[in-house]
C-alpha cells in the first residue's frame, strides 16, 4: 500500500519514529511504496492565516508543505506520528497540520475524503492520559480535513493501546 509517514519528532531512533515505522511495515511490508518524512527535515513555515487557500486552491507560501500535500493526495494511507508535548502534538507537527488547511475545501468537502489515516502518539504518561485531547484532534483536525481515521496507536509508560 502506498504509504506516507510523517514523523513529528526529531529523534530518528526515538519511540515515535520506531512505532511509526513498525506500523508502516505492516501496511507496506516491502517498504518500496513507503515515503518517510521527519518534519524537522522539511522546510515548513507556520500558516500565515492569509486565507489564500479559502479563495484559491493551493497555498500562498511556497515551501515543502505543498509537496507534503501532493504526497498525501497521492498516498493510499498516511501515518501521522507525534510525541506528546504538553498534552498534545509536538509543535513541528502542529505547524505542518495547520498548513494542511488547503486540503479542506469548505462545506464539508475535502481533497482527501476517505483517505486512510493512522495516528501514532508516544508519551511518558499512561496510555489513557490525554484521551480528550486526542479526541479533539481526531474530530476538529484530522476528520475535519477529510481523513478517514482507521486507527490511533498510543505508546505510553504502561505499554501500548490501539483504538
Ligand atoms: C517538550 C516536551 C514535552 C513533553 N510533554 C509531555 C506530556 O505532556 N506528557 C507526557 O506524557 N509526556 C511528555 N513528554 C515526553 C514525550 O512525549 C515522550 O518521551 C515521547 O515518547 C518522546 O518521543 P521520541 O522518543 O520520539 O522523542 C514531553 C517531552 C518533551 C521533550
Amino acid at each position: 500500500m502506498k504509504t506516507l509517514v510523517l514523523i513529528g519528532s526529531r529523534r530518528k531512533n526515538g519511540s515515535t519514529a520506531t512505532k511509526a515505522q513498525q506500523l508502516a511495515h505492516t501496511l507496506d511490508p516491502s517498504g518500496q511504496q513507503t515515503t518517510v518524512h521527519f518534519v524537522d527535515d522539511l522546510k515548513v513555515a507556520p500558516c500565515c492565516g492569509c486565507n489564500y487557500c479559502r479563495k484559491i486552491a493551493g497555498c500562498s507560501q511556497k515551501d515543502d508543505a505543498e509537496e507534503v500535500i501532493q504526497e498525501i493526495i497521492g498516498s493510499e494511507a498516511v501515518i501521522i506520528a507525534s510525541p506528546v508535548y504538553f498534552g498534545t502534538l509536538s509543535g513541528q507537527m502542529k505547524i505542518l497540520c495547520d498548513r494542511l488547511y488547503p486540503l479542506y475545501r469548505g462545506g464539508g468537502k475535502s481533497l482527501i475524503s476517505g483517505k486512510k489515516l493512522y495516528l501514532v502518539y508516544t508519551q511518558h504518561s499512561n496510555c489513557d492520559t490525554y484521551s480528550e485531547v486526542r479526541k479533539a484532534n481526531e474530530d476538529y483536525l484530522f476528520r475535519f480535513l477529510g481523513f478517514d481515521l482507521v486507527k490511533t496507536v498510543v505508546v505510553g509508560s504502561d505499554g501500548e493501546k490501539s483504538y
